[in-house]
C-alpha cells in the first residue's frame, strides 16, 4: 500500500496539522510504503519571500522528523527537487475541464481572504493531482479541507485513463472523522492563514498565550455545559489522558468546569505532550546540513519513481517520437 501526503512550508506548524495529517502519516510508517514531502512549489502561491520560504522549508522538514517521521522508513523530500511533477501537471492540465477547477472552494476561500488570485493559486489542485498521481499513491491522509482536491485528483486520473488508456492508480483520501477539522482558538478551522493556531513548537510563554486565547462562552462555573459545543473541550479532548478526560467531561455535564483552570491544565498537557519532539527538534536544528542530506537522498528516490510514471505518460500521449 502506497501512502502519500505533503505539507506546505508556509508558516509554523500547528496541532491541526499534527492531528489531521502528520500523526496519521507517522502511524502508517511501519506498515506501508510511505511518501512524505514538503510542498514548497505550492507554498509559492502565497509566499514570495526567498528567505522565508527557504527557512520554512527546512523548519517544516525538521518539525516533521522531530514529531516522529523516520526518513529511513519512508521517502522524504522537498517537492521542487523532483521537477518531473511540474511537467506532469502541465500534461494533466490539458485534459482537465476548467469547470473542475472553477468549482474548488479552497481557491475561492483564499481569494476571499485577500490572497492574490494568481494563475498558480487557481491551478493549485493541478499540481497537487500531479504530486499524487506521479507516485501512483493508493491513499492520501489529509484533513477535511483537502477532500475536494482529492476528488479533483481522481476525476483527472479517470479522464486521463479514459483518454489514453489505464495509466494512473485512483487514490483514496484518508480522513479520520475525529480529527477531520481541528478547531482554532476562535472556533473556526485552525489554519495558519486565520491566525488562530496553537503551534507545536513554541516557547512556554507563547503556548500559554495561545491557549488562554481559546474562546469560551460566559456560562458560570457551576452551570452544566455541553462539552461537545465547547471549543476548549474540543481541543483538550485530543491530548488529555483518558481518566482525566472523563472527569472533566463529567464536570461539564454536571457543573463545575472552570474554563480558566482547564486552560492552564491544557497548557501543561501540551507542553509535556510535545516535550520529546521539542528536544529532538533542537538536536536536528544543530545540524541542518544532515537534514538537507536526508532530503536530497529522499529526492533521488522520489525522482526515480516519478520518472517511471512520467515516461509511461509521455509514451501514452505521443511525446516519444
Ligand atoms: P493550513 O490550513 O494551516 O495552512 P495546510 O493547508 O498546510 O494547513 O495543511 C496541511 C495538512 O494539515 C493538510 O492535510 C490539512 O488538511 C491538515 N490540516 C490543516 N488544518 C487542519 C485542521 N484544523 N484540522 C485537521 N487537519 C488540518
Ligand atoms: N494541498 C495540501 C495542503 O494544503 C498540500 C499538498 C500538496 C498535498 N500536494 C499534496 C497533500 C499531495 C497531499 C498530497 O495541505
Amino acid at each position: 500500500m502506497k501512502i502519500l501526503s505533503g505539507i506546505q512550508p508556509s508558516g509554523q506548524l500547528h496541532i491541526g496539522n499534527y492531528l489531521g495529517m502528520m500523526l496519521p502519516m507517522i502511524r502508517r510508517m511501519h506498515n506501508s510504503d510511505l511518501y512524505a514531502f514538503i510542498v514548497n512549489l505550492h507554498a509559492l502561491t502565497t509566499v514570495h519571500d526567498r528567505e522565508r520560504l527557504e527557512q520554512d522549508t527546512m523548519n517544516a522538514a525538521m518539525d516533521f522528523m522531530a514529531l516522529g517521521l523516520e526518513p529511513e522508513n519512508c521517502i522524504f523530500w522537498v517537492q521542487s527537487d523532483v521537477p518531473e511533477v511540474v511537467e506532469l501537471s502541465w500534461i494533466l492540465s490539458t485534459v482537465t475541464p476548467m469547470g473542475l477547477l472553477e468549482r474548488c472552494h479552497s481557491y475561492k476561500d483564499k481569494v476571499a481572504k485577500g490572497i492574490a488570485a494568481s494563475h498558480g493559486l487557481f491551478a493549485y489542485p493541478m499540481l497537487m493531482a500531479a504530486d499524487i498521481l506521479i507516485y501512483q499513491a493508493d491513499q492520501v491522509p489529509v484533513g477535511k479541507d483537502q477532500k475536494q482536491h482529492l476528488e479533483v485528483t481522481r476525476d483527472i486520473a479517470i479522464k486521463f485513463n479514459n483518454t489514453f488508456g489505464e495509466t494512473f492508480v485512483l487514490p483514496e483520501p484518508v480522513i479520520d472523522d475525529n480529527v477531520a477539522t481541528i478547531p482554532g482558538v476562535d472556533g473556526q478551522k485552525m489554519s495558519k492563514s486565520y491566525g488562530n493556531t496553537i503551534n507545536i513548537f513554541q516557547d512556554a510563554k507563547s503556548l500559554k498565550k495561545s491557549v488562554m486565547a481559546i474562546k469560551t462562552d460566559s456560562a458560570a462555573v457551576d452551570a452544566p455545559k455541553d462539552p461537545a459545543k465547547c471549543n476548549l473541550f474540543n481541543i483538550y479532548k485530543f491530548f488529555a489522558p483518558a481518566g482525566r478526560l472523563q472527569e472533566v467531561k463529567d464536570l461539564y455535564i454536571n457543573g463545575g468546569a472552570a474554563y480558566g483552570l482547564i486552560k492552564l491544565e491544557l497548557v501543561d498537557i501540551l507542553w509535556e505532550f510535545f516535550r520529546a519532539a521539542r528536544d529532538e527538534r533542537d538536536r536536528l536544528a544543530e545540524d541542518p546540513a544532515h537534514v538537507r542530506e536526508i532530503l536530497k537522498r529522499g529526492a533521488e528516490q522520489a525522482r526515480t519513481k516519478a520518472s517511471t510514471t512520467l515516461n509511461l505518460v509521455r509514451e501514452r500521449i505521443g511525446l516519444h517520437y
